[in-house]
């Protein structure tokens, strides 16, 4: 019979060496390990994994009976030369051949699952870039603790690899790069004079802007322009309630903003961008109109993998009202403080807040920067403007800036402005100055 000898994991920063020992005919297997401290000094200089490697296989084969006349296949890794002499010198034919199929898939099968035991996440099955350097994300997440994990003896360990830094990338990984938060107000994205009337050609547009993101995770929060606000208003929804009227109410403010989530959902996958929804009724629980409890953790799972999450402005059980409405103001605040993002941006139509609205007043001044220590004076200039909007139960511009420092944390920064142009957002988050007005506290 036939007897197939691979490895697994010789290139993978991670853990020991596998050698997979196989009977083509049976199916029987056996899987070995060359334990990590074979690839770390002194041991990796001596090379005493060729001895190693060569005890566990000789160790495999009497387990399985292999008598001298199986011809036995040997993988030509250079982990394995030890192997092949030794072999050869106890008197078995040894044939050195790329090993592929069955074996290698068990084998890498098994190191996948030796990884993910240690904490890394979805590993890819086969080896290369992607998974070395999910490997090393992993390992410079918690370099004290793990590097004890890692073949050391490699020269360039020491030399390079312990000191590369991850750069957040759209893949799995546990790395802490605080995430950025998007708020997509409802006007930019609506027509907010008419019901339920989404500005499509501005979604794809801001979509487009945000998956051209890498730099950094990101979540988006969208509000409720002219889908969740009509139902809400007409039910008064905000006052929360108990009757079986208004609950029909909730129900349909619900349903509005899916429909609006979902055209946004909609553009990522045109886009190719891996985003999730998430209902923000589901995950929060409020207290008399404030966000008392927010479940991240299916959030924060999806953002570590490089999913965008796409929460909005909603409708939420209130465990004094009975419901409210919780504005994508307060949620992306309250967000920013859990995620500890350092930035939260506002997409307006208008490159900021203005004294009055810019597109009607030419006198308007737009405000560059906010702190909480003039945020009496602002909010005392501000022209009513949106204030008065009829179908806003969240209370505009005025109800917004509130909001903003009611929860702002310090040092995060939030900017207001308008991102639809091409390479503004990039610019944002590379900390290039673009108009707009910032709020931070003081
Ligand atoms: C309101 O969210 C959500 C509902 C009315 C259900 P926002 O208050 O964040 O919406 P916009 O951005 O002002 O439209």
């Amino acid at each position: 019979m036939t007897i197939q000898i691979d490895d697994a994991g010789w290139g993978d920063p991670i853990g020991g060496v596998l050698i997979g020992i196989y009977r083509v005919e049976t199916s029987e297997y056996v899987v070995k390990e060359i334990e990590v401290t074979y690839f770390q000094e002194p041991n990796f200089a001596e090379k005493t994994f060729l001895i190693r490697g060569l005890e566990l296989v000789l160790e495999a084969l009497t387990c399985m009976r292999v008598s001298k006349d199986e011809s036995i296949q040997v993988c030509r890794g250079i982990v394995l030369d030890g192997v092949r002499d030794g072999l050869k010198a106890h008197g078995y034919e040894v044939i050195p051949t790329k090993i592929e199929g069955q074996l290698q898939e068990l084998v890498e099968a098994n190191l996948v699952t030796s990884l993910e035991k240690l904490g890394l996440y979805d590993v890819p099955r086969v080896s290369g870039k992607e998974r070395f350097f999910l490997q090393l994300e992993w390992i410079q997440d918690d370099l004290e603790h793990r590097e004890k994990f890692v073949k050391t003896g490699w020269k360039n360990w020491s030399k390079k690899l312990r000191n590369w830094r991850p750069k957040w990338r759209q893949s799995q990984q546990r790395i802490h790069v605080p995430p950025i938060i998007i708020k997509l107000g409802g006007s930019i994205i609506s027509d907010k004079t008419k019901r339920s009337t989404a500005r499509i050609d501005t979604i794809k547009q801001l979509v487009k802007e945000i998956s051209s993101i890498k730099s950094h995770p990101i979540v988006v929060v969208h509000g409720g322009g002219s889908f969740g606000h009509f139902p809400a208003k007409a039910y008064e929804i905000h006052r929360g309630g108990r009757s079986r009227k208004k609950k029909v109410g909730v129900t349909e403010t619900a349903l509005e903003m899916t429909n609006l989530g979902n055209l946004i959902h909609s553009a990522f996958l045109e886009f190719q961008q891996p985003a999730i929804p998430i209902r923000s009724s589901s995950i929060i629980v409020s207290l008399d109109g404030r966000i008392s409890h927010m479940d991240l953790q299916a959030l924060q799972e999806f953002l570590r993998q490089g999913f965008i999450p796409i929460l909005s402005g909603d409708v939420a059980a209130d465990t004094v009202t009975g419901f409210t409405i919780v504005s994508g103001d307060q949620i992306s605040m309250y967000l920013a403080r859990l995620l500890n993002a350092k930035k939260v941006i506002f997409a307006t139509d208008v490159e900021g807040l203005y004294t009055a609205d810019p597109k009607e007043d030419p006198r308007a001044r737009r405000f560059d920067l906010i702190t909480s220590e003039i945020l009496q004076e602002v909010l005392d200039e501000i022209a009513v403007g949106e204030a008065s909007d009829a179908t806003d139960v969240t209370e505009g511009m005025r109800g917004k800036l509130s909001e903003i420092f009611k929860g702002l944390p310090k040092g995060c920064e939030v900017i207001i402005t308008d991102i639809r142009k091409p390479g503004t957002l990039k610019r944002i988050i590379a900390g290039k100055s673009v108009p707009a007005t910032r709020l931070r506290q003081s």
